[in-house]
């Protein structure tokens, strides 16, 4: 049997193999986001929700959750938000929050066609064993006319940034991540699944192969994330 605190994700992102590594991150999943990120992560949340522009009353999917840290902030626009992971260990440890959390694979999502006013995915497209048939997947669960935020890590666009950025994923962030995460294995993962993912142009294409319209997106921290939006 797999040791969940033990479990590091490979690049090839078998589903069970990614959701015991979050299961075994779980307990500090938030505090050493925070802590990795130089409490960026807060201001990437907000600018997700604002690129979302939503509405008091519609019914969003917050794809991949994990513990709800990034619905919570959604739902401050007064819409439904809905989380859904497929890390039991992850939905356990944000069960606390106060939005409803379903549990589901983002291959195949337990919602009918065409019933969210939008969705979104914050750190979680990168994890998904097939990144074209979970966009695939969320267009078919959203309304037309509905939109889509994918915030995801990218490629910084500054070279000298790019440069101290690599450095920092590579080494510092590994030996930071053994000082506070309950899994520091699963950050050497973040890194080289950082480094392997579509830089801002390549996520574009790809999101409109799925037959998204509109595709655009806005850089965050010089390109450190990105924001890809669309509408279906
Ligand atoms: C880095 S966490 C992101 C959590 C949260 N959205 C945030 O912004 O902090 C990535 C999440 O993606 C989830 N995930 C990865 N692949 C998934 C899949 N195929 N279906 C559902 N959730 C998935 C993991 O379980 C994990 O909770």
């Amino acid at each position: 049997m797999m040791n969940a605190q033990t479990v590091r994700a490979t690049l090839e992102k078998d589903p069970r193999e990614v959701a015991s590594m979050f299961d075994g991150v779980a307990r500090r999943y938030d505090i050493t986001n925070t802590v990795l990120s130089f409490g960026q992560d807060r201001a990437w949340r907000k600018a997700t929700r604002r690129a979302l522009r939503l509405q008091p009353g519609e019914v969003v999917l917050d794809l991949a959750a994990g513990t709800g840290v990034s619905t919570v902030e959604l739902a401050k626009s007064g819409a439904t938000v809905v989380a859904a992971d497929f890390s039991q260990g992850m939905l356990q440890a944000g069960r606390w929050r106060k939005v409803p959390m379903v549990a589901g694979d983002a291959l195949h999502l337990p919602f009918a066609d065409s019933v969210f006013d939008a969705v979104t995915i914050s750190f979680g497209l990168r994890n998904v064993a097939d990144i074209d048939a979970a966009l695939a997947e969320l267009r078919r669960v959203t309304k037309p006319g509905g939109r889509l935020v994918v915030c995801e890590f990218s490629a910084p666009v500054v070279p000298v940034l790019r440069t101290g950025y690599m450095e920092y994923l590579m080494k510092a962030l590994p030996a930071v991540a053994r000082s506070v995460s309950s899994n520091p294995d699963a950050y050497v993962y973040l890194a080289e699944s950082i480094r392997a993912w579509p830089d801002q142009g390549e996520l574009a294409v790809k999101i409109a192969n799925a037959g998204w319209s509109g595709v655009q997106w806005r850089n965050l921290t010089g390109g450190i994330v990105a924001l890809h939006r669309a509408t279906c």
